[in-house]
């Protein structure tokens, strides 16, 4: 049959272990792009994804290469780099056969070398190990080869040793890629089913859906129907994609393209659900879809109320090919008509941030992110709030408990001592150790998300010189002495600031706060106190003086043209600025408690 000479592959690494340039190697060896065409890093296409070196969005690129005389059709599916992403990552994976797993020659195994192993194990891939980077000095290619060898059951001798930088031995890869990775198997005569792993959003064409056929045949002018969320539509193209959409006409089992049907409905796509024929309809949808639940919330606020219906077009258009982001309407005192928002992690939140704000232009201030809590009311029932601000009067509920993860720090040995001191200081609970080799240490701490939320990461680089790393998995649901810390600015507690926080940690932090907002709030007319209180009870306090003068006392004497700058001035610096009551608050104070252990 036709797909016996297609191979669906993934190429899964740490981070910074060369994957997006082994990919352009491949590019360029199969001819997929020509010379002048091949930018660098060409798979990662959005600026953002380029200065952070982070691969976010998952693309697919058809190569055609040929082995002994035969055409072999490889479609290379992009899968994103981190650990906020597993969900995408697996979806990427469930697309493929194979993937290529690469490890940098001179670092070793790392944090995410395993977890994104044991997900592609979990999909039944069949795996290609890869040396990289043996160009360098420090690479030890024949020692990392014995570690890897082990972990899969792999003859060392057989993983090609690779330099993606100056192209060595990369055919090596392309021609293991043939004869390791099995073609797909899938019937064509059985009803169609689509997995969709990735779609974005063209203003011209609507939703760009990016599918693995898994059974059956598509094509356009077929009604499609998404199984998950009931959308039907009428196929307008199918294609495959290699660097651009080249449309066919029919995609069949074992291929992976795109499909264009005038989906304007963003909601009716997800990533993980199956497409299949509305006319005959296949009877079960593929395995492995799943609601992607957030893990941290925030507020996204639009500093100018006119914008609020934009953002919400933005966060809309963003949902699209980020099936983890989710959010629904809020409004909060101090700042106005806006959106809860759920993320994955941290970085998912800056990435969300940015995006709103590069590709969007949308101006936004966002809120102290939380985690979800379980709150248990006197009268039996348990509350789950995403927002401090909701949190009922503590009169009316008995205890709250908190989310926890099982986190894994990979570092070397000599900073296992540092790391503990972290972990304990975060309300971390050890529970093992572990060498991967003779100079690496896997330690397993059970620790409060919340806690590892803030800048847990930082702390970790900072202490290790960058060589420590971070994975973890939701576990289950703690309770703790939690208590909910409010932010007054002279007297009227300010919502946005809420924070929810264990009751040792509530002073230091409430200090922290005033001291920063001190020195974060402009002075103003008049005196601003600002203080931290739980339940009502002052513990802590600071104040920012009135000014003595207003900006134009300096110039009386009249120079126009310098009292316009000046009060010119005066607005730009107000557009950053949010009126709270009677306080002037800049947006970076929102944001500053992020900076604050
Ligand atoms: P993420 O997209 O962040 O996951 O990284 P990645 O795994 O795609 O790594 P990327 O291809 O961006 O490479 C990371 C860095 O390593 C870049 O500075 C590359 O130029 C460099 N690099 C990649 N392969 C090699 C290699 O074979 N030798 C050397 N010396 N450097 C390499």
């Amino acid at each position: 049959p036709q797909n016996n000479n297609i191979r669906n592959f993934s190429i899964i690494a740490h981070i910074d272990h060369g994957k997006s340039t082994l990919a352009d190697r491949m590019i360029e060896l199969t001819k997929t792009v020509s010379k002048n065409e091949m930018m660098n890093q060409l798979l990662d296409d959005m600026d953002l994804e380029r200065e952070r070196g982070i691969t976010i969005k998952a693309h697919a690129i058809r190569m055609v290469y040929e082995k002994d005389g035969e055409e072999y059709i490889l479609n290379m599916i992009d899968t994103p780099g981190h650990v906020d992403f597993t969900y995408e990552v697996s979806r990427s994976l469930a697309a493929c056969e194979g993937a290529i797993l690469v490890v940098d020659a001179s670092q070793g195994i790392e944090a995410q070398t395993l977890s994104n192993l044991y997900l592609a194990i979990e999909n039944d891939l069949t795996i290609i190990p890869v040396l990289n980077k043996v160009d360098l000095p420090g690479a030890q290619p024949d020692h990392v080869a014995q570690l890897v060898g082990d972990l899969l059951g792999y003859d060392p001798d057989k993983i090609p040793r690779i330099s993606a930088k100056t192209g060595l031995n990369v055919e090596q890869v392309l021609d293991k890629i043939v004869d390791e990775i099995p073609a797909p198997k899938g019937d064509s005569g059985k009803p169609l089913k689509a997995l969709i792993f990735d779609s974005v959003y063209d203003s011209y064409r609507g939703v760009i859906n990016y599918i693995r056929i898994v059974e059956g045949t598509l094509k356009a002018g077929m009604k499609i129907r998404m199984m998950k969320t009931g959308g039907e539509y009428v196929v307008t193209e199918v294609g495959t994609f290699s660097m651009r959409r080249d449309p066919r006409p029919e995609l069949t089992e074992g291929m992976v393209g795109y499909v264009l049907a005038n989906v304007k409905t963003i909601s009716d796509v997800k990533i993980g659900d199956t497409l299949t024929d509305a006319a005959n309809p296949a009877e079960e949808p593929l395995p492995g879809y799943k609601d992607v639940l957030p893990m941290i919330y925030s507020g996204i606020y639009p500093i100018d109320p006119e914008d609020y219906k934009d953002l919400r077009e933005a966060l809309e258009k963003l949902r699209l090919n980020d099936s983890a982001l989710c959010w629904e309407p809020e409004t909060s005192e101090a700042l106005g008509f806006g959106f809860r928002t759920g993320f994955l992690g941290l970085l998912h939140m800056e990435i969300v941030q940015e995006r709103l704000d590069r590709e969007f232009n949308v101006d936004i201030i966002t809120t102290v992110p939380n985690v979800e809590y379980h709150v248990y009311m006197s009268d039996g029932s348990m509350v789950k709030i995403e927002s401090p601000s909701k949190l009922p009067d503590a009169s009316r509920y008995d205890y709250i408990e908190e989310p926890y993860v099982k986190a894994q720090i990979f570092t070397p040995k000599e900073y296992v001592g540092a790391m503990m001191t972290l972990c304990e200081e975060k309300r971390g609970t050890f529970e093992t150790m572990e060498y991967i080799d003779e100079t690496k240490v896997i330690l397993k701490y059970d620790l409060p998300l919340a806690e590892i939320m803030f800048d847990f990461y930082d702390r970790l680089k900072s202490l290790s010189r960058g060589y420590a790393g971070l994975d973890y998995t939701p576990s289950e649901y703690k309770r703790n002495n939690l208590v909910k810390l409010d932010i007054l600015l002279n007297g009227d507690p300010v919502d946005a600031f809420s924070v929810i926080i264990h009751r040792d940690k509530a002073n230091t932090y409430a200090n922290a706060i005033c001291v920063k907002l001190k020195d974060l709030i402009p002075r103003q007319q008049f005196d601003v106190a600002i203080q931290g209180a739980i339940g009502g009870k002052i513990i802590s306090r600071s104040t920012v003086k009135a000014v003595r003068k207003d900006v134009l006392a300096k110039c009386y004497g009249g120079d126009i043209t310098r009292k316009r700058k000046l009060l010119e001035k005066q607005k730009e610096g107000k557009k950053r600025m949010k009126s709270i009551g009677s306080v002037e608050v800049p947006q970076k104070a929102f944001l500053a408690v992020l900076s604050l252990s």
